[in-house]
């Protein structure tokens, strides 16, 4: 395995925090102040993570049984359990405990997708409306351990959906209403979802989506679905099918009992998120209940310096695990209010996410690199027409952000007031791993600096396996024990979540990430080792694309590889071979695109597609995708080492190909 150059370019500027200089109330002061606590924090969540997780878990989350064993197992063995014996509720913890403290404080504002819709909701609300769905769900017949598909609009009454959910110990399983009917199938299929909560419509920067449609051709395939709530999100005329389809404001109208908490063991299943691996199959992360809650309220807190009476917006959706960890569950764990944004940044102009910032006087901007390159090609007066006055933390998430656009979100949004805050995590990990903590760390651009509490990286070389010590040193990155949020299996498929990260190599946790570790110590990532490409933060497998491309009969071969992009990190670009005899056109090309959009969705639309003689391998057959990725990113005279080309004249051919078409 070969670990590129970081792309990073890590530059010498380093930025200092100051809270009392920076727009920091007057009458507060940060939860770490300085380096020095977050040292001394951290050096003790390694050397004693039993005292520090029990006194994080007590002061974040309310056990209505109190755990006995902090943590147990070990990531080799792939059996982490923490928080045994314990016993709690999610929904409990994020909607009723802040209802009984201070009911009319605001739990979500809901930007709608057009511009001058938001609403806010409190937490008395919340609780009334999650009380209301579990009472559905119970008429239901649903059960503790049942899973429920949740695919639906950016909207609080996803939120209110989930925290149902674990209201019951029912373990939901959110799907990002951009898949397709194939790839929702798959999911519910897999996960053995009993209820699928969709909307009538969504609407997305102007455009409608057909959720309820896209439910029911999925559901031809998916016989465990008994039943299908569907909130009237437009109020489109969607056919109902008869003893299975429930409509929302119908069904939540007729319940007049408040449903109490369940209360679940810590280890009970909480959630599935599905996300792609090197394979072509999604894998089902199996999140569970109190490592979840405690790790992500407790970055929450640290890694943005959150705190009741601020309000953040996590531009993500609830699809995605940024959605559930920063748009939903830390926040309201912590009783501060979220922003759920339905639209996207730049609809119906550049200065709309700017706006909802100003409006709802958000304190905490949580948002994707892609956004911040794509907002900042559109130019500065988008921003300057707009007062951010309100903001003290900027946040950065899901791919690597380059230096010009984070001293851009620094200077230009930030006005060189707030700290920018870069958080390197994954959907396995369930929360933060390396992060600036926002008044303490002093930042470079591009770096996403030193770990999370609980978190020991280590930087190891790809082929020994040997971690790499000290300074200026590049491998992958693997973490050397557990913490509370790391998903404790894949879905049915125990064996696969060993081999892909435990077993990597011995005895930690492999990110599948590149990293390089500077002479100050700081990490800076580089991106993934094996065949994953993250397309504006989304991440996606080159198998599962290739599969799809290859199901058009006039295919032979694919090979499909990511590129750098200047706006989305990365993007995708797919070689194709047809069968003999036939002829490239427009035609073919598109009924592959189509294939792609129907199989995945539209956010794996290749932003290049081209037809090839022959693709690129070794003596063995296999296709040599690195030559393909510098061909393809204009680096042809930089090819390396040819001499395991099964035909090397094939090369010449294709650089010459891909000249003309690219
Ligand atoms: O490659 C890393 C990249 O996104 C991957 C995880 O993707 P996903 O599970 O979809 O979760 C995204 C949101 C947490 C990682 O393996 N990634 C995520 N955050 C960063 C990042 N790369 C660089 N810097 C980051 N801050």
């Amino acid at each position: 395995m070969t670990v590129e150059e970081p792309k990073q370019n890590p530059t010498h500027a380093l930025y200092k925090p100051n809270f009392r200089t920076e727009r920091y109330p007057k009458n507060r002061t940060p939860w770490i102040s300085s380096f020095e606590q977050y040292k001394a924090m951290h050096e003790q969540s390694i050397n004693e993570p039993d005292v520090f997780w029990r006194l994080r878990a007590s002061e974040l989350v309310e056990f209505n049984t109190p755990f006995h064993t902090v943590c147990s197992g070990s990531l080799s063995e792939g059996n982490v359990k923490w928080f045994e014996g314990g016993k709690l509720n999610i929904s409990y913890n994020c909607v009723d405990r802040w209802a009984e403290k201070t009911p009319d404080a605001v739990a979500i504002i809901y930007e709608a997708d057009q511009p001058g819709g938001a609403k806010s909701v409190t937490y008395k609300e919340l609780l009334d409306q999650v009380s209301r769905i579990a009472g559905v769900f119970k008429s239901f017949g649903l059960e503790k351990g049942d899973t429920v598909a949740i695919y639906m609009p950016m909207v609080p009454e996803a939120a209110a959906t989930m925290l149902a959910c674990t209201r019951l110990g029912l373990v939901h399983n959110v799907v990002f209403a951009g898949f397709s009917a194939h790839s929702l199938a798959e999911r519910i299929r897999d996960s053995n979802s009993k209820v699928v909560v969709t909307s009538d419509q969504g609407l997305r920067g102007g455009k409608i989506i057909h959720n309820k449609k896209i439910v029911d051709e999925a559901l031809l395939t998916c016989p465990s679905v008994t039943k299908v709530l569907v909130f009237e999100r437009t109020g489109a005329e969607v056919p109902m099918q008869q003893g299975r389809d429930v409509s929302w404001s119908k069904a939540l109208s007729e319940q007049n009992e408040f449903v109490p908490p369940v209360f679940v063991d810590s280890e009970d299943p909480m959630f599935i998120m599905y996300t792609s691996g090197s394979t072509g199959k999604p894998k089902g992360l199996l999140h569970t209940t109190a490592g979840y809650l405690v790790g992500v309220a407790m970055t929450a807190r640290y890694s943005f310096d959150l705190s009741s009476g601020d309000v953040i917006c996590s531009t993500a959706d609830v699809g995605w695990i940024t959605g559930h960890s920063y748009a939903v569950y830390g926040p309201l764990c912590l009783g501060v209010t979220t922003v759920i944004f339905e639209s996207i940044p730049n609809y119906p102009d550049g200065s709309r996410l700017w706006k909802v910032v100003e409006d709802h006087k958000v304190t905490h901007l949580y948002t994707a690199p892609t956004a911040i390159r794509s907002l900042r090609r559109l130019g500065d007066e988008f921003v300057n027409c707009t007062d951010l006055s309100s903001l003290r933390v900027i946040a950065s998430v899901g791919e690597p952000i380059n230096p010009e656009a984070w001293v851009w979100y620094k200077s230009v949004v930030g006005k060189d007031l707030c700290p920018v805050v870069d958080t390197y995590w994954q959907t396995e990990t369930g929360s933060h791993l390396i992060t600036a903590i926002p008044f303490a760390t002093t930042t470079k651009p591009g770096s996403a600096t030193f770990p999370m509490f609980g978190i020991e990286p280590a930087i190891l070389d790809p082929n020994t396996g040997e971690e790499l010590t000290g300074p200026n040193v590049k491998g992958v990155l693997c973490i050397k024990k557990p913490w509370p949020s790391i998903a404790r299996s894949i879905l049915g498929d125990h064996d696969r979540y060993l081999t892909t990260y435990m077993h990597a190599y011995k005895g930690v946790y492999f990110t599948g990430d590149a990293a390089m570790r500077d002479e100050d110590g700081y990490y800076w990532i580089n991106g993934r080792v094996d065949d994953v490409i993250n397309v504006s933060g989304h991440r996606m497998s080159t198998a599962e694309i290739e599969s799809a491309i290859i199901q058009n009969e006039s295919v032979a071969e694919s090979a499909v590889v990511g590129i750098e992009d200047e706006i989305t990190g990365q993007s995708i670009c797919a070689f194709v071979t047809l069968q003999a005899g036939l002829k490239e056109s427009d035609q073919i090309k598109k009924s592959i695109i189509a294939k792609i959009r129907s199989e995945i969705g539209p956010i794996a639309t290749p932003k290049n597609l081209v037809f090839v003689n022959e693709l690129p391998k070794n003596r063995f057959g296999k296709i040599l995708r690195r030559i393909l990725r510098k061909i393809a990113s204009g680096e042809s005279d930089q090819l390396g080492d040819l001499s395991t080309v099964a035909d090397p004249h094939s090369i010449t051919e294709l650089v010459a190909r891909v000249h003309i078409m690219l």
